[in-house]
């Protein structure tokens, strides 16, 4: 197969990439990228006003297989993320059972291969059951090809575990994605604690309950020089201490999600469930730090942390919903509209957030066009204007906090070594 993408707008900031041009790709290789390409080929793309560009690196998704495929499969989930321009996504082991086991590890790399439609990298819990007592066997599961560790949902609370942890992590080369809160300071809050909370008549979870841990967590890394990832930074505490450790020459990485820089927690005042997520939206003085950080290279990338709830968990009171948002098919289009519209972020710097940076962070070669590699890029138009709708969605479940939104941005082609994976 020898496909022609023609006149796009290039955006790969890796190899300079930056401007109109004809893209070859043959035998799933991008084998030349010129002016004009005038070759004999079996299927042209016509790209003309549209953007070109490395296909997403998702590092935070939860899948909910195996044990809930009532809310998202490995298939749905990865019919989503191609549809929202993502070829890669890292799976989170909270699922049921956990992934703690060289066994689990196993049985979901057979169902990855036989239903997965783009790369699915597997990250196993910190802990068993990530009950927080006993470390997983590390040396085995790395073995069975996981890249990441996370407890993720939970942090770690013993200090002297989560320190094993990350000597451990360190010497095997896992990435350590740690989601910072303290339980017995977020207890059983919803919302972020505050006037909203109060207003709503809502238990409030403190800031503390997160920066608290980042601080702790920031201590232990610096304590052993061992690199850390602290996944949905929310609040600009997290964010300052972040900076400080970085300044320092700690080894910490952070990602945020798409609803701390486009939603804040008055969204809240009507009980809307889809927003109930963990990390809670904050206050306009945190989303507009999480912005700035974003921009100033303080926040590594942007992840969706995808969290698929099916409907009979959301539409209930408030206070029994589970928490989390969708991601996958809206984190593109409201990074374009929140930030690259508004002149915050140019395209390249949105190239970094959603393709270098998490390619560096997980450390696979992805994340450029480069010639000679695997085709993954994406089309997209980016003037197109959409709303989000519930039966658009090609994730099993409907939980977005994107409901009803206006955003600017829309992936028309998404090729995965060099094919065409959406639309299907
Ligand atoms: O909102 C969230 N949902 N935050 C988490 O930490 C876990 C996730 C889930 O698994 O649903
Ligand atoms: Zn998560």
């Amino acid at each position: 197969m020898r496909l022609i993408i023609k006149e796009g707008y290039i955006v790969d900031p890796v190899n300079n990439l930056i401007g109109e041009a004809d893209i070859l790709i043959e035998e799933g290789i991008i084998k030349k990228i010129n002016k004009k390409i005038e070759e004999n080929v079996d299927n042209i793309i016509s790209a003309k006003d549209r953007i070109v560009m490395p296909a997403l690196i998702d590092l935070h998704v939860h899948l909910r297989e195996p044990g809930r495929e009532d809310k998202e499969t490995i298939l749905t989930g990865t019919e989503a993320a191609s549809k929202g321009g993502i070829t890669t996504i890292l799976v989170m082991p909270n699922t049921d059972p956990a992934i703690d086991s060289p066994e689990a590890v196993r049985l979901l790399k057979e169902r990855i291969k036989r239903t997965a439609r783009i790369d699915v990298l597997i990250a196993s819990t910190i802990t068993l059951r990530r009950e927080g007592k006993v470390l997983v066997d590390f040396e085995a599961l790395k073995k069975e090809g996981v890249v990441a560790i996370t407890d993720d949902g939970s942090s770690v609370d013993d200090e002297n575990l989560l320190l094993k942890a990350m000597q451990e992590a360190k010497e095997k080369d896992l990435l350590l994605l740690l989601h910072c809160e303290d339980k017995s300071l977020s207890s059983k809050g919803m919302v972020n604690l505050g006037v909203i909370s109060t207003r709503l008549g809502l238990r409030g979870i403190p800031k503390e309950a997160e920066y608290r841990r980042v601080e702790r967590d920031i201590k232990l890394s610096k304590k052993i020089n061992a690199p850390i990832h602290i996944t949905h930074v929310s609040c600009k505490e997290s964010v300052d201490l972040i900076a400080k450790a970085k300044k320092e020459g700690i080894r910490v990485t952070c990602d945020t999600a798409p609803h701390y820089f486009s939603l804040t927690e008055e969204e809240l005042l009507n009980f809307d469930t889809n927003k109930k997520v963990n990390p809670p939206l904050r206050k306009k003085e945190d989303l507009l730090a999480i912005k700035e950080a974003l921009k100033e290279g303080i926040i590594d990338c942007i992840a969706s942390d995808h969290a698929p709830h099916t409907e009979h968990e959301k539409e209930v009171e408030f206070e029994n919903a589970e928490f989390g948002t969708i991601g996958l098919e809206t984190e593109l289009a409201v990074a374009i509209t929140y930030l690259v519209e508004p002149g915050l972020i140019d395209w390249c710097k949105l190239v970094e957030l959603f393709c270098i940076n998490p390619s560096k962070i997980l450390k696979i070669d992805k994340g450029t066009l480069a010639i000679g590699k695997p085709a993954e890029l994406i089309i997209l138009d980016p003037s197109k204007e959409w709303v989000v709708k519930k039966d658009d969605f090609l994730s099993l479940s409907k939980n977005s906090a994107f409901l009803g939104m206006r955003l600017k941005g829309k992936v028309e082609y998404t090729i995965y070594k060099g094919k065409i994976i959406y639309p299907f």
